[in-house]
C-alpha cells in the first residue's frame, strides 16, 4: 500500500489591474461574451474567450433550456466552436468570468467537472497546454497553467 498526494499550482491575481495586458484584453472579451449569456432560469451568467493561436478569439456563453439539462455552460459552448471552427489550431488561453444577477459574485468561479473534461481532450489533443484564467464579477483572478492542473486522474482516450 502507498499513498499518492496529488498537488495543482495556481497562481492568484488580486485583481485585474495585475493581469498581463494581453491577458485583460482576453477577460474583456469574456466579460462582452457574458454579456450575451442566456441564463433566465439560474440567473448565473458565464461568459468564455478562447485565444487561438492564429490570434482568433472565440468567445461562448451559457446557454439554458426550459429543459434544463439541455443548455450548455459557456466553456464548453466557447471551446466546442472553436474546435469545430478551427479544428487544426492551438488553443493558447481561455479567460472566464462568471457571477450571479442576484448578488455580487466576489470570488474567482472554476469550471464546471464537465467543462474540465470537455476542455481535457482539446488540451490533449493538441499536445500543449490551454491557460486558464477565472475570475468572479470582481476582485481575485486565478490562472492554472493548464487544465491538466485542474483535473488529476483524467479520463482520457488512452482507456478505450
Ligand atoms: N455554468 C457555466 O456556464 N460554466 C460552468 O463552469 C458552471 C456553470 C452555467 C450553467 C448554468 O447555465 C449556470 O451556469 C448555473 O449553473
Amino acid at each position: 500500500m502507498k499513498e499518492i498526494k496529488i498537488e495543482s499550482l495556481l497562481t492568484v491575481y488580486d485583481s485585474l489591474d495585475e493581469l498581463p495586458k494581453d491577458v485583460m484584453a482576453l477577460m474583456e472579451k469574456a466579460m462582452e461574451a457574458r454579456n450575451k449569456s442566456y441564463a433566465p432560469y439560474s440567473n448565473f451568467s458565464v461568459g468564455a474567450a478562447i485565444l487561438l493561436e492564429n490570434n482568433e478569439i472565440v468567445m461562448g456563453s451559457n446557454q439554458e433550456n426550459a429543459s434544463y439539462p439541455s443548455g450548455l455552460c459557456a466553456e464548453r459552448t466557447a471551446i466546442f466552436y472553436a474546435g469545430a471552427q478551427y479544428p487544426d489550431v492551438t488553443m493558447v488561453r481561455m479567460a472566464i468570468i462568471a457571477g450571479s444577477k442576484k448578488k455580487v459574485t466576489d470570488t474567482p468561479i472554476p469550471p464546471c467537472g464537465a467543462c474540465r473534461q470537455s476542455i481535457a481532450e482539446y488540451e490533449i489533443k493538441q499536445n500543449k497546454p490551454i491557460e486558464l484564467y477565472f475570475m468572479g464579477e470582481k476582485g481575485k483572478v486565478v490562472k492554472s497553467h493548464s487544465l491538466a492542473n485542474l483535473l488529476p486522474l483524467v479520463f482520457d482516450k488512452t482507456f478505450l
